[in-house]
């Protein structure tokens, strides 16, 4: 092993970390068994999964395996994270002219699914795990709001107890976009089983995956058929095998097809098996390079176990902008994966949400409909997610790292620590 000195890489010392580090979740663990399901799919020639000269039904039984996983009778596979945020929205009804709370931090899908929808998204600030702050939601609700979408960031539970007594009081619908955080729980719950939708992304960052796909689970049988049909070109197939297909009935309406492959079905068959041991190994990653580093005079989130359990990583905050943004620099140097979240900037700070800039003339931004209020974003609408968000420093760990790893990281975060001016 190379000695390490306490001279930074960025200034010509030796990294912390010694080896290429592997942050992927579900990702990092494919291996013969994946192979293996997707020769099955191949061999049976029957790679679309409602029919085929042998089906399968690998993405039906993916269905029925994660829905029991997560507690929960109806789950409908789909296309992305994105189409199953989609296929939520449309089960509940949303539509032109929706407003729909999202929190002003996460990833562009969920803002994007909204407005594909023609819905507008009104953004929320955000508590220390920089999750929608149910506290935040009470003011912005108006006549038009429709849905509330947390967003459990990073296998972070929002705070849903509160949020689901603002949602019942005010008769609004609770989209959780659990595209971050499959298998994490609140209070032992799963998350995406506790508002009326839960939406999962399976794309290759994510805690199981088949390279992109989406699932989208609920309790109520009358939106788990409205979402599958959507995703069925509106459902006018008579076919009953394969799954939900044949169950769906009733009559058909425009939709389109977001539908998963059997490939992807079979690939996530396989992963699911492993979800619980892998969060199991990042929580314990977690925890070793936490208490390596928590004397440092750096922010941590209060420790929230029944929210925090599944954190993918380690979230601190420094004391300026410029701290976070020299600590990042100086531990990417040392071979840290590590980053500002979402670049130290709110959703709404990308241009094209700011600009409300869309493809096509439609609502809810370009359109000459007067239905629906119009709203505009501009940056310093939610200070102190921007403030938050700023000084952020996010580390990602993943299951296959061991202990020299953690132990490298831990070291990292300390040389940098010493070096930055806290
Ligand atoms: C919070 C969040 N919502 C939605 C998505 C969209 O998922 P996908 O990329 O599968 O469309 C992602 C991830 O990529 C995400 O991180």
């Amino acid at each position: 092993m190379s000695v390490i000195t306490d001279t930074l890489a960025i200034h010509g010392g030796e990294p912390a970390v010694t080896r290429p580090l592997n942050h992927y979740k579900g990702a990092a663990q494919i291996g013969e068994a994946e192979k293996a399901a997707i020769l099955e799919v191949l061999t049976a020639q029957s790679l679309f999964r409602y029919y085929g000269p042998n089906l399968l039904e690998k993405t039906a039984a993916f269905e029925t395996d994660i829905a029991a996983h997560l507690g929960l009778p109806f789950a409908a596979a789909c296309s992305s994270g994105t189409a199953a945020l989609r296929m939520g929205l449309i089960a509940l009804g949303v539509g032109a002219g929706d407003e729909v709370i999202v929190p002003a931090t996460t990833f562009i899908a969920s803002v994007n699914a909204v407005v594909a929808q023609g819905g507008i998204p009104i953004f929320a600030e955000v508590d220390e795990y920089l999750c929608l702050d149910p506290a935040a939601i009470e003011p912005l609700l108006t006549e038009r709001t429709r849905a509330i979408m947390p967003v459990h960031l990073n296998g972070v539970a929002v705070d849903m107890e509160p949020l689901m007594a603002v949602a019942r009081k005010h008769g609004v619908a609770v989209l959780e976009d659990t595209a971050q955080a499959c298998g994490s729980a609140y209070h032992g719950t799963k998350l995406g089983t506790i508002g009326d939708v839960g939406a999962f992304s399976f794309q290759l960052e994510k805690n199981i995956t088949s390279g992109d796909g989406g699932l989208v689970v609920t309790h109520d049988e009358e939106l788990y058929k409205r979402a599958v049909k959507y995703s069925d070109q509106g459902g006018q197939f008579p076919i009953q095998s394969g799954g939900v297909r044949g169950l769906v009935g009733g009559e058909a309406y425009l939709g389109e097809n977001l539908r998963m492959t059997e490939i992807a079905g079979a690939i996530l068959g396989v992963q699911l098996g492993r979800l619980d041991a892998m969060l199991d190994r990042v929580s314990i990653a977690r925890q070793s390079v936490l208490s390596a580093v928590q004397d440092l005079p750096v922010q941590f989130p209060s420790p929230t176990p029944h929210r925090d359990q599944h954190a993918l990583g380690i979230l601190f905050y420094l004391q300026t902008s410029e701290q976070a943004a020299a600590f990042v620099r100086a531990l990417r140097g040392e071979g840290v994966p590590t980053a500002q979240v979402y670049g130290g900037k709110p959703v709404y700070a990308n241009p094209q949400v700011l600009e409300q800039r869309t493809m096509t003339r439609t609502c809810p931004f370009r359109c000459s409909c007067t239905d629906h209020r119009k709203v505009s974003y501009h940056v310093g609408m939610c200070p102190r997610t921007e403030d938050l968000l700023a000084r952020s420093v996010g580390v990602a760990l993943g299951p296959m790292m061991d202990d020299q790893d953690l132990t490298e990281i831990a070291h990292g975060i300390r040389k940098v620590a010493a070096y930055i001016a806290l």
